[in-house]
């Protein structure tokens, strides 16, 4: 069967490539612009449609790939944001997604750009490639005995706040749906929203993006933070207000910022921009403060989390076209 792959990037070919391995019959069609409704025509003759976080898939997108035969779209990511569900379970579309691949490389690569954002490691290694062995403006912070909150203890939260106890933090934590006994068991404490932005000196959001999490942190919220605080934010773009970070930044109320990921972000990262003038002005003020680091969405650019996705994603692919049952957990619901 064919499925068409968008938004391919050398390391997807190379991993769903490697899944067939396993035994699957899928021909895989890569291409490597995005999928959206002006695309969507290049999707006739697959069954199905492998698509990733910047491939939009609205309406008009869903209505084209419905009509071009396509009857599912697996997402090879975890989050769902740009998908019209709705629409698509209207047009009988079936949707799959691989929510769980390795929350260990989305928790460890924010624990990595706190560390490399607070002890400067970015500008030592540039430095000492000049020959540079001054020590000037790189001062950073025990993180031992300060309070990191972390928003949302789903699969990937736990593990950064579990990474966190291990470095001797104090760790807050808010859920929607907490759970206490895997909080009380690891020393950790449920706290309001506010609360946790009054006493965090690092505040980490694992939430997914959803109509209640856009703008979590806004101007209005970033002013109950602790003065000082290092925002981490590995989850979604849009969970922050980019013009009030920048604001906070400015008036020396955020201390530090560290990204992979970036509200505007489609278009940009994945994309080697070197040679052209970036358009977006906000991301180019953010990334010139020399305490805010930006990665372009690469917390899970591992080996383990990309051969899960490959396998999870082949597996779906293979059951759905022949009237078997998605992998447990990974069929996205409308709603
Ligand atoms: P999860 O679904 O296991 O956990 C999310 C947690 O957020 C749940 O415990 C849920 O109760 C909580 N939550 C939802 N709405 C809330 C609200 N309004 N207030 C407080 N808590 C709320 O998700 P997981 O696997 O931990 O992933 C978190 C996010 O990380 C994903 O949604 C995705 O956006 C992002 N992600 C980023 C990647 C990257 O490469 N940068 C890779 C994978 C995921």
């Amino acid at each position: 069967m064919k499925v068409a792959v968008y938004d391919t990037k050398s390391y997807d070919r190379r991993f769903l490539e490697a899944s067939e391995a396993g035994g699957g019959k899928v021909e895989w069609v890569f291409h490597e612009f995005r999928l959206a409704a002006d695309t969507a025509r290049s999707a006739e003759g697959a069954e199905a449609v492998c698509v990733f976080v910047n491939d939009r898939l609205d309406r008009a997108c869903l209505e084209i790939l419905a009509e071009a035969g396509v009857r599912h779209v697996a997402l090879r990511c975890a989050g769902f944001n740009n998908v019209d569900v709705e629409a698509g379970a209207e047009l009988g579309l079936r949707f799959t997604r691989v929510p769980a691949y390795s929350p260990h490389a989305v928790a460890e690569h924010s624990v990595a750009l706190l560390l490399t954002l607070n002890r400067k490691i970015h500008r030592a290694y540039n430095r000492v490639r000049e020959q540079n062995f001054s020590l000037g403006g790189l001062v950073g912070f025990d993180l031992h005995g300060k309070t990191v909150g972390i928003i949302g203890t789903g699969k990937i939260g736990r593990v950064a706040a579990e990474i966190f106890i291990g470095f001797g933090c104090r760790v807050l934590a808010h859920d929607k749906y907490p759970d206490e006994d895997w909080a009380k068991a690891h020393g950790i404490d449920y706290t309001s929203f506010e609360a946790l932005l009054a006493e965090s000196h690092v505040v980490s959001l694992y939430v997914p993006l959803l109509p209640a999490t856009q703008y979590l942190l806004n101007a209005d919220t970033l002013a109950k933070t602790r003065s000082g605080v290092v925002i981490v934010n590995t989850s979604r773009g849009k969970l922050i207000d980019t013009t009030a970070l920048i604001d906070g930044l400015k008036s020396g109320r955020i201390g530090g910022v560290a990204l992979d990921v970036y509200e505007e972000e489609e278009g940009v990262f994945f994309e080697d921009l070197s040679d052209a003038v970036v358009q977006d002005d906000e991301l180019i003020r953010l990334i010139g403060f020399p305490n805010v680091l930006v990665t372009a969405h690469q917390a899970f650019l591992t080996t383990e989390a990309l051969s899960k996705i490959a396998e999870v994603t082949r597996e779906n692919i293979i059951r759905l076209a022949t009237g078997k049952k998605p992998v447990e957990e990974t069929e996205v619901q409308q709603g």
